[in-house]
């Protein structure tokens, strides 16, 4: 593990990155958001591969607004006209994706500088403290967050206690691209989601309430397969979810040979294909990240669901612990059958 300083926030609060390893991996992670700034591997021939979206510099960070690498919170992905009704009473959230509000606010999670608990050669633990009445939820919230390199994969594993009873959907927003971070577009990757079901949205991407099949639409990917023309920001519901963790999805790139399995004991995964990616700063090294550029693959509850009383509740009740965790495991394949 290494640690150093990447940058300081206009107050001065200097935001650190944290370098962990494990055997052949690595992985960078700085305190700004507790965003995932480079996950480095060994590709089918030997040569390590850069498999994250990330920026050289803290004020690429803060300039750009595609949540790149970063944790989300309260509220992963959005919440329909930014209200919701808890235990009677009318909470009115930031509409910062109008009307609607959108992973956690104007100033959510991905942008607070985190705290350090521990770090070690593998694994680091950060805190969060978001105070009652934060972007319009009720309640202190603390938040632990653990990344842990180990048995070829990444770990996080998400922890909050609140003191009122509020919502709690925490996520990563990583963006992948498995031949390489400033390889260009990921249409020749392939993807695999074994979910049979998804959530259908309307033309604000709000849940309409049901949640339908994925046979015989473009939402069927439960066969490996290339992006190719398709494009996707859209949330899968886990087949059979009970709090155990299960497969939600698989991406595979031919020309790299790595392949990355996504699990998670969170009802939904939000498959993202980088839609909104143009216009992002330009990237470590000087990459350039065009749409298309890069997938995400958001573990979560579904989106809306504080509206859908159908939907698996997000609501964290006043001092139970909320915990998740999701692990993006890395293999390598000459092919897939
Ligand atoms: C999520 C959303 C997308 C977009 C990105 C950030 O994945 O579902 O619609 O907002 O975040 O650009």
């Amino acid at each position: 593990m290494t640690e150093k300083l990447f940058g300081k926030m206009p107050d001065g609060t200097p935001v650190e990155e944290y370098t962990l390893r494990d055997g052949e991996l690595s992985c960078g992670v700085i305190t700004y958001g507790g965003a995932l700034r480079s996950l480095v591997l060994p590709d089918r021939a030997g040569k390590p591969v850069d498999i994250l979206l990330g920026f050289d510099t803290l004020e690429d960070y803060q300039r750009q607004d595609k949540y790149i690498g970063a944790l989300i919170g309260r509220y992963a992905n959005r919440i329909g006209g930014s209200r919701f009704v808890l235990e009677g009473q009318e909470y009115r959230l930031a509409a910062n994706e109008s009307p609607n509000h959108l992973h956690g606010g104007v100033t959510g999670f991905d942008k607070q500088v985190w705290g350090v608990e521990s770090a070690l050669e593998n694994t680091l633990t950060l805190t969060l403290q978001s105070p009652d009445g934060q972007e319009g939820y009720p309640g202190n919230l603390e938040v632990t967050v653990t990344y842990t390199l180990g048995d070829s994969a990444l770990s996080i594993d998400y922890r909050a206690v609140s003191d009122r009873t509020t919502l709690c959907n925490l996520t990563n927003h990583a963006y992948w691209n498995l031949s390489g971070h400033n390889s260009g577009d990921i249409r020749e990757q392939q993807f695999r989601l074994p979910n049979s079901r998804y959530t259908p949205v309307d033309a604000g991407a709000i849940p309409t309430g049901t949640i339908d099949p994925v046979e015989g639409t473009p939402m069927d990917l439960r066969q490996l397969q290339a992006l190719g023309k398709r494009e996707y920001d859209h949330n899968w519901a886990i087949d059979n979810w009970d709090g155990t963790l299960r497969l939600a999805a698989q991406a595979f790139s031919p020309g790299t040979g790595i392949d990355m399995e996504v699990l998670t004991t969170l009802p939904g995964i939000q498959f993202y294909t980088g839609n909104f990616l143009d216009g992002c700063p330009k990237g470590k090294g000087g990459a350039v990240y065009p749409r298309h550029g890069a997938f995400c693959l958001e573990t979560q509850y579904y989106p809306n669901s504080p509206n859908i009383p159908d939907f698996p509740s997000a609501v964290l009740p006043a001092g139970e612990v909320w915990r998740s965790k999701t692990v993006y495991r890395f293999g390598k394949r000459d092919h897939h059958d």
